[in-house]
């Protein structure tokens, strides 16, 4: 469909988009949609949606939380690209952005002087990390059909995921 519109999609709550990015099923409607109200074609995937454990944890293992928050942060995002990469590929302004964090770097949790050494996140730290390999793959794969792909750290926001984070999300 041409069009002189840019067609983004953001992964954060919607009235005209329901989507849960761990459900196959839910990718799949959402896909529908966007074939059925924008003809197929997609400018910009923004994959913002996440999760942040409280940690030290309370209630739920370690295996259940990471595997939880892994399910959001990491295979949700991949599923969600791999579904709609057709779509992304009819676009000439083509677009992947991963929201990750500043919490996911490596070289700043080994950095003594990090203001946020003292927040231990480990299971979020992890996915965030997972998530940055995963834009630096998808970039180099999807260069040859000139998608340009990132990992955002948009800083600090008193958000829930921040405030849950007792900041530094
Ligand atoms: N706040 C910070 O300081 C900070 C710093 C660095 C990075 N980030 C990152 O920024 C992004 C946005 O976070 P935020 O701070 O705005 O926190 P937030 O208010 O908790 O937003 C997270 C969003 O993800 C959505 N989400 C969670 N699980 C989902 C799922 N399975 N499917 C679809 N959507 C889902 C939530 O929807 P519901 O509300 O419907 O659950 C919510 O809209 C996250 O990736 C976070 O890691 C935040």
């Amino acid at each position: 469909m041409a069009t002189d519109k840019t067609i983004v999609l953001i992964t954060t709550p919607s009235r005209s988009l329901q989507l849960d990015v761990t459900s196959a099923e839910s990718i799949a409607a959402a896909k529908s949609h966007l074939d059925s109200a924008f003809g197929g074609l997609l400018d910009v995937l923004v994959q913002n949606a996440g999760v942040m454990p409280y940690q030290p944890l309370r209630d739920n293992s370690v295996l259940t939380s990471f595997r939880e928050t892994f399910e959001t942060n990491v295979f949700g995002a991949a599923m969600l690209t791999d579904a709609l990469v057709p779509l992304v590929q009819k676009s000439a302004k083509a677009r992947i952005i991963y929201v990750s964090s500043g919490l996911g770097s490596i070289t700043l949790r080994l950095d003594p002087s990090n203001e946020w050494r003292a927040i231990q996140g480990t299971i979020y730290r992890s996915s965030k990390a997972a998530l940055d390999m995963l834009a630096a793959c998808h970039q180099v794969e999807f260069a040859g059909w000139g998608c340009k792909v990132c990992a955002f750290n948009p800083g600090v926001s008193r958000t829930s995921a921040g405030r849950r984070a007792g900041s530094g999300g």
